[in-house]
């Protein structure tokens, strides 16, 4: 049996915290003892952790000795300020914000495509934006058989990519418009029920938000493709759970949608629901709760000659934050990175 960790989870009380104490449990990580940080508002509270309860603590600079490992999932703020005292105090950190992903000396890794990159890490490791983790993950053993050129992504954000409280604000509008009333929208700068917003994030000088930026750069980083071409546009959607993205992708030969339909039969976590015939194919509603991410709606791209299409899904919470920096978690422990 592997030795057991103290961990602490910074942002214990939010969407990504929450799912990560669940699937810490589920998945039998061998954990020493539970340290639950939050912000001063939640100091007190106490959360269910299999069977026992934990009272959450403040996060501050004194908040990690002794801790192992560090999971962070709170706010960029946070992140910026207390990743380094964490890796000061010892703990190897896994980071959740976008703020040290594309720093050199920080590996930014999705485990079934670059696990390698643990081996250089120095005390931190970020995860990917959790629109960008099932695209590469995706996409990665396509690219080992016939490497991509260019892909094209058009993706469809759930609100509890936001956090909690994006999630209370859509069920508040959605209610109120039902019941007639007007609605004042105060996460997202418009209405998000019954309604779709392509910003995500802050806009660029270049006219991309900063999300599809994101994709961009993230998906070079992982693969080791510097120069990849990608394009992004990102849209809010009025769902609770699930990212789902519309791929155009071009190879360097052109390749039979049968032959990538069984390469991605073959892959790590993710599963081919594809039978347009009896309308299978990858929704939110029914990829939330799972681990895999799901494909389907795999066909030749028309408009070009080494082009093909797909839809994905997958639960944003899970691969695209909890369960992939978990992932990363176990694989330190198999390659004794910890
Ligand atoms: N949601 C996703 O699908 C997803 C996916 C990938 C990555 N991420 C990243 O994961 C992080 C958390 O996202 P989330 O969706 O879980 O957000 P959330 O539901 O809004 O939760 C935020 C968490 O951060 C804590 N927090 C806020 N201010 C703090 C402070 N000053 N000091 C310490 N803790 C503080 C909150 O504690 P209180 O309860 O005390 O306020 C809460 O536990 C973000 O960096 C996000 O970018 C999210």
């Amino acid at each position: 049996m592997s030795k057991e960790l103290s961990v602490a989870i910074v942002g214990a009380t939010g969407m990504v915290g929450r799912e990560l104490i669940r699937l810490l449990l589920q998945r039998r990580f061998p954990v020493k003892a539970f340290r639950l940080l939050a912000s001063s508002r939640s100091v007190g509270k106490k959360l269910q952790v299999g069977d026992q309860e934990i009272e959450v603590q403040d996060t501050n600079n004194n908040s990690f000795a002794g801790a192992d490992i560090a999971f962070f999932g709170a706010t960029p703020e946070i992140s910026q300020n207390l990743v380094p005292a964490a890796a000061k105090a010892g703990a190897v950190v896994i980071d959740d914000s976008p703020v040290w992903r594309m720093e050199p000396d920080v590996p930014l890794v999705v485990p079934e495509v670059n696990a390698a990159d643990l081996e250089q890490h120095g005390g931190v490791i970020a995860i990917p934006n959790s629109s960008t983790t099932p695209i590469v993950l995706a996409l990665w053993p396509v690219h080992q058989v016939n490497p991509i050129k260019r892909i094209i992504v058009d993706t469809y954000q759930p609100v509890s990519a936001t956090g909690a409280r994006a999630v209370g604000e859509l069920t508040e509008q959605a209610r109120a418009v039902l019941d007639g009333k007007n609605v004042t929208p105060h996460v997202y700068p418009h209405q998000i029920a019954f309604n779709l917003l392509p910003e995500i994030d802050v806009f660029m000088d270049n006219g991309y938000t900063k999300e599809e930026w994101k994709i961009v750069q993230e998906t070079r980083k992982i693969m080791h493709e510097p120069d990849l071409l990608v394009s992004a546009t990102c849209v809010r959607v009025p769902v609770f759970v699930g990212h789902s993205a519309a791929l155009h992708v071009e190879l360097s030969h052109p390749m039979p949608a049968d032959e990538i339909r069984d390469i991605l039969r073959e892959a790590p976590g993710i599963t081919v629901q594809d039978e347009p015939s009896i309308s299978l194919y990858p929704q939110p509603w029914t990829a939330a709760g799972r681990d895999d991410i799901f494909v389907g709606r795999l066909r030749q791209d028309v408009s070009h000659p080494n082009g093909f299409a797909m839809w994905l899904v997958s639960d944003n919470l899970r691969k695209g934050a909890a369960l992939n920096s978990i992932q990363i978690a176990e694989e330190l422990i198999a390659r004794n990175l910890i």
